[in-house]
């Protein structure tokens, strides 16, 4: 199956055999390392699609892992895409409100089924507090001490994830994520979240989006002088391939400009949509 996302031109949800076609083509063009997010067929209140032993990113990853051994797999740790209601986390059902502490047993839950179906690296998106302690604690007592961490640290509260929550139908049903991402009026606070993260046992950081908080992503970069991934989010992609189909700009050129304004301010790694073109744009 692969089913088109209307608002990011040329990104799809992909079935299992899907991917693994698609990821074989990426690797092949010299694309290191894919980034997984799963769509259940049923979602509820408790995220159970999450960390069920064969749920869809589980099963995703032994597949990938079987048959390209040499392809480094992230599986992103969230329960927004598995929650009937679309929250990264438990909500009360009195207040409406995310509970911190009672969502964090269920990523790390999810964090030590992706490592047991093969992840290579966990990366939680949730930004609940203390959630790199509770996973890393979690893969440490399940054996998976070496399975490294990958905190999306600096996630802002941002207008430039819309896209992503088509892709993912994982909008949320009510209110927004303000009380758990970060304020983008805040630069202080992405420093602050990103010193407790290394602390709790982070083994990368990442700072999201990218192109809208390079000041961000430079600051993270020359205070912490830590592995930092930029996350080129879903508008930064969707806007250049609207303006690129209107014949408005040259796509190429705007997408390569992008990336590498991000490696100067800093990134070590890139997450970006773009990647397999890239790659290809890189090779010819
Ligand atoms: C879920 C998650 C989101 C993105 C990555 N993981 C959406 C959100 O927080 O609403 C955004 C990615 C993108 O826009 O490309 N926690
Ligand atoms: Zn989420």
């Amino acid at each position: 199956m692969r089913q088109p996302i209307s608002s990011m031109p040329g990104v799809f949800q992909l079935s299992p055999d899907e991917l693994l076609r698609e990821a074989e083509k990426a690797h092949a063009l010299g694309v290191p390392s894919v980034l997984l997010f799963g769509i259940p067929e049923t979602k509820d209140a408790k995220a159970s699609g999450a960390y069920a032993k064969n749920g869809i990113v589980q099963q995703a990853v032994r597949l990938l892992k079987k048959n390209l051994p040499d392809l480094l797999v992230i599986t992103d740790v969230c329960l927004c895409e598995y929650m009937s209601h679309g929250h990264c986390g438990i909500v009360d059902p009195k207040r409406g409100q995310i509970l911190n502490d009672p969502t964090l047993k269920l990523l790390a839950r999810s964090a030590v089924s992706h490592a047991e179906a093969g992840a290579d690296i966990i990366a939680p998106s949730d930004m609940m507090d203390g959630r790199v302690r509770a996973i890393r604690e979690a893969l440490d007592e399940t054996g998976f001490g070496d399975t490294p961490i990958l905190s999306y640290a600096a996630k802002f509260a941002s207008a430039f994830y819309g896209p992503f929550r088509e892709a993912a139908e994982s909008t949320p049903q009510f209110g927004d994520r303000r009380s758990y991402q970060m304020n983008p009026a805040n630069a202080e606070e992405a420093l602050r979240e990103v010193a407790l993260d290394i602390q709790e046992g982070a083994d990368m950081i990442m700072v999201k989006p990218a192109l809208a908080y390079l000041d961000i992503l430079q600051r993270v970069k020359t205070e912490f002088g830590y592995p930092t991934a930029a996350y080129s989010v879903s508008a930064e992609y969707s806007m250049i391939k609207a303006a690129a189909a209107n014949g408005w700009i040259d796509e190429r050129a705007v997408t390569m400009e992008s990336l590498l304004a991000m490696r100067r301010a800093g990134a070590d790694v890139i997450i970006t949509y773009s990647a397999v073109d890239a790659a290809r744009w890189l090779k010819s």
